[in-house]
């Protein structure tokens, strides 16, 4: 295999980037952008690696969430506590029924850019570039919107700083403090149907702290949380320029985020974006789904973890409540043939979304749920660990997907229908997940 380094993936095949007007203007941008401090370090990047390793043996889970995509608009005070919010009270409930360290992990501080199924979108017979997220171009039908602009790249970083910077603030100070997780409380939590069982774990919660603090435990940890931020890898111009060589460390880190995924419809192995990601120290997500036969997973696998490092590889299988029980089995056992060790996560968002009549893209609580427990049920049959969760959700009170407790409907939907791309589980029904994670998973265990 030829040597690596960070813009060899320029010479492989490459899908889903926008083209540019001007190169020129392009890298000016580029070069702008690789000198600006990184955004994430690689201490942090390789405690989140030794995390993954513990919840790949069964020793912790991964709750990974957030946006489809983020806009820069989202770049505010409360859209950004209110995700943290809500990640922090799900953690809650997953640690209190699972027994076991949660590795928070938010789509944030940089998930700024989509795939797209074309090119191009026509309107009324007008075609133009399609919006492929805030990095690269406006999601307005406009011409001026629509063409791609490196300007944006640096307002991108930008964006990723200010909310990484107010997310490390919160962590570090009394926002974060588990005595005082009232702090975490959204607005309208008081009204959801998920309430008094939140306040149940909360109260353990706190009865336990106070037991441990008794015993002498130490409260440094307590009063503070790790946070770590993820995002689709897809701008390959982006994630080079935040390639860096760390001194004393022989290998190159991404550092504008800890941990970077490859999108369902970059995997190819011979593509650029395999080529860029199996140089990186990260540890690495991969969405894998229908239509990727064994000795493309096992090619994965040795290209991107040659070395088993253990913790490195992160599978996220998105497959659809109606094909994990025929698809996941033979994936498992192409892992297991190859002798290597995975980290297992389920996304049950990406294999479950469908359109209205009213032409909404929206997705079912119930075939989320059913595909998140046919994961675990599926997983232990086989005798592998189901190590993390990866969800699309926010903290604030949308409708975008359809059912859970509050039973919404197909006509809830327009009422605060606020995602660009795919369709997010809101505060109640990602609460009412984590609720149903823990009660299907003490059932089988
Ligand atoms: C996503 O995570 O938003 C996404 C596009 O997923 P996938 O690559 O699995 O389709
Ligand atoms: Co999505």
């Amino acid at each position: 295999m030829d040597s690596w380094h960070p813009a060899s993936w320029q010479k492989r095949p490459v899908r889903q980037q926008a083209t540019y007007p001007s190169a020129e203007k392009l890298s000016e941008v580029l070069t702008q952008l690789s000198v600006l401090p990184p955004l994430v370090t690689s201490w942090e990047i390789e405690s989140l690696k030794a995390q993954l390793a513990a919840a790949a043996r069964g020793e912790a889970f991964l709750l990974q969430g957030g946006d489809c995509a983020e806009n820069f608009t989202d770049c505010t005070s409360p859209i950004i506590t209110n995700k943290l919010k809500i990640l922090l009270q799900m953690s809650l409930m997953l640690i209190h029924g699972l027994n076991k360290r949660v590795i928070r992990v938010g789509r944030i501080a940089g998930q700024y850019v989509k795939p797209r199924s074309a090119e191009t979108e026509t309107r009324n017979g007008v075609s133009r570039p399609s919006y492929r997220g805030d990095l690269v171009n406006g999601p307005a039908f406009t011409a001026a919107d629509r063409i791609p602009d490196p300007v944006r790249l640096l307002r991108g970083y930008g964006r990723a700083a200010m909310t990484l910077n107010f997310i490390r603030a919160l962590s570090e100070s009394g926002f974060a403090d588990l005595h005082h997780t009232e702090n975490w409380d959204l607005d309208f939590v008081q009204h959801s149907p998920q309430a008094s069982e939140y306040r149940r774990v909360v109260s353990d919660l706190a009865a336990s702290l106070r037991f441990m603090e008794t015993l002498g435990a130490g409260s440094y940890e307590l009063n503070r949380v790790q946070f770590f931020t993820s995002h689709e890898g897809l701008h390959l111009h982006y994630e080079q320029a935040l390639t860096r060589r760390v001194p004393n460390r022989t290998r190159h880190y991404n550092l504008s985020t800890h941990l970077p995924w490859i999108g369902f419809r970059t995997a190819a192995i011979e593509g650029a974006h395999v080529e860029y990601f199996r140089g990186i120290a990260n540890p690495v997500g991969v969405k894998v789904g229908t239509g990727m036969p064994t000795d493309w997973i096992q090619g994965l696998l040795e290209t991107l973890n040659p070395e088993d490092e253990p913790g490195k590889l992160i599978l996220i299988h998105r497959f659809g409540a109606d094909r994990i029980g025929e698809a996941l089995p033979p994936l498992i056992e192409a892992v297991r043939e190859s002798g290597r060790s995975v980290l297992w996560v389920c996304d049950p968002m990406h294999g479950n979304t469908e359109s209205t009549a009213s032409g909404y893209k929206t997705r079912r609580y119930d075939k989320i749920l059913s595909e998140l427990e046919q994961a675990f049920d599926i997983h232990s049959r086989q005798g592998s660990i189901l190590g993390g969760v990866h969800f699309e959700l926010t903290g604030d009170d949308v409708t975008e997907c359809i059912g859970g407790a509050r039973g919404l409907n197909e006509a809830d939907l327009e009422r605060a229908y606020l995602t660009q791309v795919d369709p997010r589980l809101n505060y109640e029904q990602a609460m009412e997940m984590a609720m149903a994670i823990v009660r299907h998973s003490t059932a089988t265990t």
